[in-house]
């Protein structure tokens, strides 16, 4: 096992033996989701909280969302082990409401940390909450599909796969911007 690789293990180790916190998101959660992925991964990318799959199985986006992403991946020329993927918080927000400021703030130093191993070449925020933690002034439907230079590092917002679960639109612009990822890596 590579050095990397190891420095990753330690972070997913510390992320799931947290408990307790104090932080009712992290102590009412079945498992913490590290997320998973390569190394060397040239692209990380970024969902905003794990759901129920993903809270029970503690691995990130394996529900209908996460199938969609496995698509998305295969447009963009990549497979899910060449790529590293994660949430901006790591355990499943009680009934699906969204992080609170406070919650996204006591998860985003292992979300930092994990890039300052993998050191992606792109970094692909799903959605708006997590294009929110990267570049807060830009909206996702004015952003999507493209790269965006911020803080010296190279985004690529996407919009997230379960917002196109039922809209073919937004699905066909998931595609597209897929396709043009490929083309930029
Ligand atoms: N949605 C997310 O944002 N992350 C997951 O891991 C699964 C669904």
């Amino acid at each position: 096992m590579n050095d990397r690789q190891a420095l990753l293990d330690a972070i997913a180790a510390d992320i799931r033996d947290h408990v307790p916190c104090g932080f009712e998101i992290c102590e009412r959660a079945t498992r913490l989701v590290p997320g998973e992925g390569a190394a060397e991964a040239r692209v990380v990318l970024v969902g905003e909280a794990p759901g129920a799959g993903e809270d029970r199985s503690g691995r990130p986006f394996v529900g209908p969302a996460g199938k969609l992403l496995d698509q998305l991946l295969e447009a963009a020329g990549l497979r899910r082990e060449d790529v590293f993927i994660t949430n901006v918080v790591k355990a499943r927000p009680p009934g699906n409401r969204d992080p609170r400021a406070d919650e996204v703030a006591h998860h985003l130093p292992w979300l930092e940390a994990q890039l300052d191993v993998v050191r992606p070449r792109v970094i692909v925020p799903l959605g708006r909450h997590a294009l929110a933690r990267f570049a807060p002034e830009l909206k996702i439907s004015e952003a999507h599909g493209r790269a965006v230079e911020q803080d010296g590092r190279t985004l690529f917002p996407m919009y997230h796969p379960a917002a196109a679960l039922h809209a073919q639109r937004l699905r066909e612009t998931l595609f597209d911007d897929a396709r043009a990822l490929g083309e930029m890596l």
